[in-house]
């Protein structure tokens, strides 16, 4: 038996003029996007912007239902509708940005499992790594640079 370690580099801002002009300029984008969050049962709102390596920008935001499971989240909203939109051209960053209507938030929050997975699909379809800009409403801001960084061994069409 071995152990192998899997690592990966957060990088971590305090402020959001340390990111480059379009990174902040693409959260701050996100952040608008997140008040239009469709939230009434869980009050939690997320807001996703999307840069294409064409230069568009395509947006998402939580969208719930009365009918739990039949929502989508803000990653999920937004990356889909950049493959619909722009199937041929890569993400090259998403920044995503949450809140609350209950409480302050005041870190990060990572995509789920589930829009991990959906974002790895891309990322192993353009061969090209899609950063993951993050962001509460204070606090510290996350970036890193892949998305397989928070989806180590991720399944994929290679296995197919
Ligand atoms: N949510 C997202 O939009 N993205 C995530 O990565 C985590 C959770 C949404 C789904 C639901 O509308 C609300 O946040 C609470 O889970």
């Amino acid at each position: 038996m071995k152990k192998r370690r899997i690592s990966f580099e957060l990088l971590v801002f305090n402020t959001l003029d340390e990111l480059s002009q379009s990174e902040k300029e693409l959260m701050q984008i996100a952040a608008e996007v997140r008040e239009k969050a469709y939230a009434p049962y869980s009050q939690f709102m997320v807001g996703a912007a999307v840069l294409l390596d064409n230069g568009e920008i395509v947006i998402g935001s939580n969208q719930e239902n009365a009918s739990f499971p039949s929502g989508l989240c803000a990653e999920r909203v937004a990356v889909f509708q950049a493959g619909a939109r722009y199937p041929n051209v890569a993400i090259k960053t998403i920044a995503i940005s949450v809140s609350s209507k209950t409480h302050e938030v005041d870190r990060p929050a990572a995509p789920c499992g589930n829009c991990r997975q959906a974002i790895a699909e891309y990322e192993q379809k353009q061969e090209i790594p899609i950063s993951i800009l993050m962001m509460g409403v204070s606090g510290e801001i996350f970036k890193c640079e892949s998305l397989n960084d928070i989806l180590p061994l991720a399944f994929g069409s290679s296995y197919l």
